[in-house]
């Protein structure tokens, strides 16, 4: 059997999940309280695929540490750095060494594929074409390399053309063989400088070699904004068992598939799943809605939150009207005080976004 070898990219700097994204990579940033990088891992192991390429820039130590050599997935991890951000096809470039002679999948690591990939990576085994690209339908093609298809193939692509030929987007996995290396050094770079790989696969189709493409029917999303992660954060816990291990006073109302760690106490609250609470954390006097995943060591109190993410380390206190559709970052405090003035009083990063009643 032919080995099949990952990449995984996972450098880039997530300039639209900011303020986040300024101490935190974006492929790291938990949905359902994971990152959003180990979803593409595992999907990739469960594709049969052990030998796997990460290939990593700023953030480097970061998603290092979080992934490690990869046994505790099941695969052997290599590094490989990328040390300016100067696009995907650049990001293959840098990874011949590691690729050698073998085909590959390339999955970005902010993307995350529902129905994972191993449908796509068994035809491709079994087949044998040049690459393999994966499209899905999107309301705003505009935000990504689009297709343009005759009689069901790809005739051509484009990299976030402003007039989309179609709204058939391309998902962030795609597969290739080693002609893809004699592509990537032959492009240019594109309009944001950046070698795109949407422009290295548009060099096979117009070289004629065999570039197949599938429509995806299942959720798949690039969680590249908040209202996207928040989308993956709600699919992804609508596949949660309840599973409680921490303690819920008696006093408390738990509805549906509620998640809660170990160590973390539960009072006086209503908890409406789907929904995870991490360890460690103390819900008290508080409403927790459908949608939300807390982080470990968290404290909400007398307060009202739903469809958020909530990460490690955070202290939510007295707020009254319901806080919805929010990602708040690590050891944030969000309370509410009698101090004199009356007033709102911010000490925010650079780049957030707060939306006041
Ligand atoms: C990249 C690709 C684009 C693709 C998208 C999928 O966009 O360039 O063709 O549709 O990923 O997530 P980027 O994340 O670099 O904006």
């Amino acid at each position: 059997m032919i080995t099949i070898k990952g990449l995984i990219l996972s450098g880039g700097k997530g300039t639209r999940l900011r303020p986040i994204t300024f101490t935190s990579a974006k492929q790291l940033v938990p949905v359902a309280n994971r990152p959003i990088l180990f979803y593409g891992i595992e999907a990739i192991r469960d594709a049969g695929i052990t030998d796997v390429g990460i290939v990593v820039g700023d953030t480097k130590d970061e998603i290092s540490a979080a992934v490690g050599d990869g046994k505790a997935f099941g695969i052997r991890v290599t590094y490989i750095e990328q040390e300016l951000p100067l696009g995907l096809a650049h990001a293959v470039k840098v990874s011949r060494d590691f690729i050698g002679r073998d085909p590959f999948v390339m999955f970005l690591g902010d993307n995350l594929i529902k129905q994972g990939i191993t449908a796509l990576v068994e035809e491709f085994r079994k087949e044998g074409p040049n690459s393999m690209i994966l499209l899905a339908e999107v309301d705003n093609p505009s935000d990504f390399g689009v297709a343009e298809l005759k009689e069901g193939k790809v005739i051509r692509l484009e990299e976030k053309p402003k007039k989309p030929a179609s709204n058939y987007a391309l998902v962030g996995v795609y597969m290739f063989d080693s002609s893809i290396f004699e592509a990537v050094e032959n492009i240019k770079p594109s309009w944001r400088d950046e070698l795109e790989i949407t422009d290295a696969i548009q060099y096979l189709i117009d070289r004629r070699l065999d570039v197949r493409s599938h429509i995806i029917s299942g959720w798949w999303k690039d969680t590249g904004k908040l209202e996207d992660l928040l989308e993956a954060n709600r699919m992804i816990l609508l596949d949660l068992d309840r599973d409680i291990q921490g303690k819920v006073n008696p006093d408390c109302r738990v509805e549906g598939n509620v998640v809660i760690g170990k160590g973390t106490e539960v009072l006086s609250s209503l908890l409406r799943g789907p929904l995870i609470v991490g360890e460690n954390c103390r819900v008290e006097h508080s409403y927790v809605g459908p949608f939300t995943s807390v982080h470990d060591n968290v404290e909400i109190r007398d307060s009202e939150i739903e469809h958020s993410i909530v990460l490690s380390g955070s202290k939510i206190t007295c707020i009254g009207p319901r806080i919805e559709s929010s990602l708040i970052g690590r050891d944030t405090v969000i309370r509410r005080c009698s101090r004199k003035p009356r007033c709102f009083r911010f000490m925010v990063g650079d780049s957030s976004g707060i939306e006041v009643l």
